[in-house]
């Protein structure tokens, strides 16, 4: 990364407490330390699953067994519902109930090279760096990623795994998209300095005072202090990294020795543990197809799967991962995890023509318009209630060793965590 004062890295930092920036106040938060803080401290509004406020004992108590039966299931077997669509879903919220606001716009004092968007096919991309990243960054796609964050820690019920103590000083979120976990983060660790940096220009102004953003490429060398940061954090960017282990090699340095790594990447491909999806589904498919074309972008979206090993190659040492289950749909039994796969469903078929335009158009040269004729099939197969259907989530902690410590002799694992 470069520094702020370079042209390539324009900080749009913010602490103006008590300004409004435009942004969007509609989109769900998940809110898992404090449910008022949202509504106190954020211009959004949080939509979440698990409401701990204004609920008798026995009804804490029963959501808090729902709560940690879909965290055992979800990392061994969902018990599926067998009623799930013909029951009605109007307890746990229509997909029309997230709300959508696209009417605010942010303003920021951002230089024109890093705020410019390109577009294509109707779609608007990050301009600074153009082309190095190819899913789009428009309101509707941003609202989408914050619903995939609720999605995220409802069903982890945690920001992050990683051991980091009470008190860790510098964390970094690569790739940090709306910025809504950084600035999570920044509520959970008041004593520490989060930053976020991206590509596109989407986070908010209006931020808690030790959170930070940048425009920047992960990817291009960091000009921050070598040895510097307790925590490098990334979720959902193993459709953007191109070189995993270089980048690996960089988080080492900058790492502090006995820092930690961690992250959280969903393998998107549909699975099944029924043998309720065919092969030829067009779901697998429509996945098969995102897969190759970022293949031919250079992206490898099954990195998921190397990435533990890619870490211990790196030099990282306790690597650990921990795989949860994403279902897609309502057919869990479990509400927690029936509300988790309601949201992906709905965050996949929203995300349907924005995923595909790039990889598919870019990297298989479809026509767009064949594009949009084979998506209708694969919407209308997004609802097949008989799939019982899941994407596996991976969690992935690992540390850089601790000066003069050797590590062949040593078996930790942070808590709860199997080694892979
Ligand atoms: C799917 S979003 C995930 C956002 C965020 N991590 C979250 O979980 O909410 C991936 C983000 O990575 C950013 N990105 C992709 N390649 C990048 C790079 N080389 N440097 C910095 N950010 C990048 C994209 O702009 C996008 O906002």
């Amino acid at each position: 990364m470069t520094s702020p004062s370079n042209d390539s890295a324009i900080s749009i930092a913010r602490t103006l407490a008590g300004t409004n920036p435009g942004k969007q106040p509609s989109r769900p938060t998940s809110t898992i330390n404090d449910p008022q803080r949202s509504k106190s401290n954020s211009p959004r509004t949080p939509v979440h699953i698990s409401q701990h406020h204004e609920l008798s004992v026995a009804e804490q108590a029963a959501l808090d067994l729902e709560n940690s039966a879909a965290v055992e299931q979800a990392q061994n077997e969902i018990d599926i519902d067998s009623g799930a669509d013909a029951r009605s879903m109007s307890s746990l919220g229509s997909e029309s109930g997230y709300g959508s606001d696209t009417q605010g716009s942010s303003s920021t004092s951002l230089s024109s090279s890093v705020r410019d968007y390109a577009f294509e096919h109707g779609h608007r991309y990050h301009k600074f760096r153009e082309g190095t990243y190819n899913f789009p960054n428009e309101e509707s796609e941003q609202e989408r990623e914050d619903m995939k964050h609720a999605m995220m820690v409802n069903l982890c019920q945690k920001l992050h795994f990683a051991p980091l103590g009470d008190n860790p000083q510098h964390i970094l979120d690569m790739g940090t998209g709306t910025g809504i976990w950084a600035i999570e983060m920044g509520d959970l660790y008041p004593g520490a300095n989060v930053l976020g940096v991206d590509l596109s220009p989407i986070q908010p102004e209006w931020v808690p005072p030790n959170v930070r953003f940048m425009v920047d490429d992960v990817e291009s060398p960091w000009l921050r202090p070598r040895n510097h940061f307790d925590y490098i954090h990334g979720r959902h960017t193993v459709m953007a990294i191109r070189d995993w282990p270089k980048l690996m090699r960089r988080v080492l340095d900058h790492l502090k020795p006995g820092g930690w790594f961690e992250l959280q990447e969903i393998h998107h491909y549909p699975q099944c543990h029924d043998g309720s999806m065919p092969p030829d589904h067009p779901v697998t498919q429509y996945w098969a197809y995102i897969i190759e074309g970022l293949a031919q972008l250079g992206v490898n979206f099954n990195a998921t799967l190397l990435l533990a090993d890619m870490m211990r190659e790196a030099g990282f040492v306790n690597v650990t991962t921990r795989i949860f289950h994403v279902p897609i749909g309502v057919w869990p039994r479990n509400k927690v995890l029936k509300m988790v796969g309601l949201y992906w469903r709905t965050i996949l078929i929203d995300g349907l023509d924005p995923i595909a335009t790039g990889p598919m158009t870019r990297g298989l040269k479809w026509k767009k318009e064949e594009v949009d004729v084979w998506l209708a099939h694969v919407r209308k197969a997004y609802m097949d209630s008989w799939v019982h259907a899941h994407m596996p989530l991976h969690v992935i902690c690992a540390q850089k060793p601790e000066a003069g410590v050797d590590y062949s002799a040593e078996s930790y694992a942070p808590e709860g965590m199997a080694d892979s």
